[in-house]
């Protein structure tokens, strides 16, 4: 049955005649566009997040030019703008905070303007949730674009990779295996052409997300935004956007329940970034589309890791894509029953069709179902008396040998406080303790940080110890690793009782048994909640303020609570 077409809304715009009419058409025509530019063909929005502050999307206003070339060629009409930008490696206190800024700011630009379809370009981490997020609270016809990930890094001849080894050379620096000169000289090494990180960090977690949830193009994860095949993909997004236009197929009608399975298996089976669970949380709440933190416990636990990527693996985005890439992974997961076939994808037809015929070139970086990279991938969600709405950990990053740890707490009031002590000599602490880091939620710091992966203390890095239990609200990079439980909710700052964890307090982790306790008698609990008060600053004016009174907490995916939801995409009254 064909479903009814929505009206075309920029024809309430350049369709008018008189002065209405005028007003919309003659100052666009100051762009020298010519009037048969506006006699009701498609209009494409190509949300930008060019930025030189973005190091990562500073190829964006080519990537911008190709889309356009794809949509005049057939029959639509371009019109680029751009968005707030997020930086991952610049911002500050820290993009997440954020993010939801910038999906109101892509929501309202989207519905203010004459626009039919939209192309998100996204790429370094927060820009790809935070335009998906804005765009599908107006839900028209929509396809996102990624940037694609840079080269591998390489230095003195070995294959180094965004992030995970800032944090590998940082701990050799302070174990005083590597020094400052070396250190700086892989600075260049790493980042050696345009494209966001190349290991499976957040932004390729997300741009594999993309592609899994059929809201982006067959191999959209893993082009190298170097390689010109990126730019005809950017192309062929310009020519697909106009057919779903004509076609009326809305972001709604592609990203469902069963798309959001689709990714939640794929996250487990590339060791995606633990980011991915609170930026999906978000995403679907937009759209309306029931999903629980619990979800990704019972979407994951199936399924093994089967890409050999950076930081879970050895290898990086640009091997990945010359193995075959996402669509790879998607025809395995497919050929094990883990993966909806008839899913939607805006490539047309089914999320099946896009991969069913896709061929592994080298099975060292893409393994399969049956013999896998890891067996355990996915997210373990775990529970307990010290995480009541929940906590993640990502067993594919994590030492096997930590998976089942009872330690004594080691407990830091806060990042700066955490900064000031872990290299103190007479800091009391050993390999079996649990590093406990508060005030790092939304809320607590605010906006919810990448510091859980909190480095080990200089003299225990010293002893030969890569990796400890270490316990917080905040976030970890995607391109980090260890035995580190994240998203602990509600936070600290929120009244959670990870804010009432004391020095010496025992604390058992269990994965198998998805179990995190705190060993502290309900009575005893009960008094220091009694004396409990919130240490976090508050803030007084501007978004902080908007964002700390407005956030969710991490089971429901840190988006500002009047956001949550969609408005649709009428066209709002005239103002002349
Ligand atoms: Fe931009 Fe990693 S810092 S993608």
């Amino acid at each position: 049955m064909s479903k009814k077409k929505s009206p075309r809304r920029s024809a309430e715009w350049f369709g008018k005649s008189g002065k209405d009419g005028f007003h919309h058409r003659s100052w666009m025509k100051n762009q020298g566009l010519p009037h048969h530019l506006f006699d009701g063909r498609p209009v494409i929005g190509i949300c930008n997040t060019w930025s030189e502050l973005t190091p990562c999307n500073a190829h964006f206003r080519v990537l911008a030019e190709r889309v356009k070339r794809g949509v005049y060629e057939m029959g639509g009409f371009p019109l680029e703008f751009p968005v707030m930008s997020l930086g991952e490696t610049l911002m500050r206190p820290t993009t997440m905070m954020f993010r939801n800024l910038v999906s109101m700011d892509v929501e309202e630009s989207i519905r203010a303007n004459p626009i039919d379809g939209v192309i998100l370009l996204v790429g370094c981490d927060k820009t790809t949730p935070a335009l998906l997020m804005g765009a599908a609270s107006c839900d028209l016809p929509t396809i996102a674009v990624s940037g694609g990930p840079m080269l591998n890094g390489r230095f003195r001849g070995e294959k180094i990779g965004s992030g995970t080894h800032v944090w590998k050379f940082e701990s050799m620096v302070r174990a005083g295996e590597m020094d400052m000169q070396e250190f700086m000289d892989a600075e260049a090494c790493m980042s050696r052409s345009v494209g966001s990180c190349m290991t499976m960090g957040t932004a390729s977690t997300m741009a594999s997300m993309v592609e899994s949830l059929g809201i982006g193009l067959p191999s959209n994860a893993a082009i190298p935004a170097a390689d010109s095949r990126r730019n005809v993909l950017a192309h062929m997004a310009g020519r697909r956007i106009v057919e779903l236009v004509e076609a009326d197929v809305k972001m709604s009608d592609v990203i469902t329940r069963d798309a959001m399975e689709n990714a939640m298996r794929t996250n487990g089976a590339i060791g995606g970034s633990t980011n991915a669970v609170i930026h999906l949380l978000a995403l679907a709440r937009r759209l309306g589309v029931e999903l629980s933190l619990d979800d990704w416990d019972r979407f994951g636990k199936d399924v093994p890791c089967i890409v050999n990527l950076m930081p879970s693996g050895e290898h990086l985005m640009e091997d990945f894509y010359y193995a075959g890439g996402l669509p790879v992974v998607l025809r395995e997961l497919g050929e094990h029953g883990l993966l909806h076939k008839d899913a939607s994808s805006v490539a047309g037809g089914t999320i099946w069709d896009a991969c069913s015929n896709a061929e592994c070139f080298n099975r060292d970086v893409i393994y399969t179902v049956d013999k896998p990279f890891k067996p355990q991938g996915g997210i373990a969600v775990l529970h307990g008396n010290l995480a009541p709405s929940g906590a993640i950990l990502k067993p594919s990053a994590a030492s096997a040998e930590l998976m089942q740890h009872r330690g004594r707490a080691v407990v830091f009031e806060d990042i700066d406080d955490y900064k000031a002590r872990v290299d103190d000599p007479e800091l009391d602490i050993d390999a079996s303790c649990v590093m406990v880091l508060k005030n790092c939620g939304p809320k607590g710091y605010p906006g919810m940080p990448e510091v859980g992966n909190m480095g080990l203390p200089a003299k225990i890095l010293r002893e030969g110890v890569t990796d400890m239990v270490r316990i917080s609200d905040s976030r970890m990079s995607g391109t980090a690793y260890g035995t580190v439980v994240l998203h602990t909710a509600p936070e600290s700052a929120a009244g959670g009782p990870l804010g009432l964890v004391e020095n010496g307090d025992m604390i058992e982790l269990d994965v198998e048994a998805r179990r995190l306790h705190l060993d502290v008698s309900d009575t005893e609990l009960a008094r220091r909640r009694a004396a409990w008060q919130p240490s976090a600053p508050p803030q007084d004016r501007g978004y902080a303020h908007l964002y700390v009174e407005h956030v969710n907490q991490a089971d429901a995916g840190c988006d500002l609570d009047f956001l949550v939801g969609s408005s649709g995409a009428p066209v709002p009254r005239e103002s002349h």
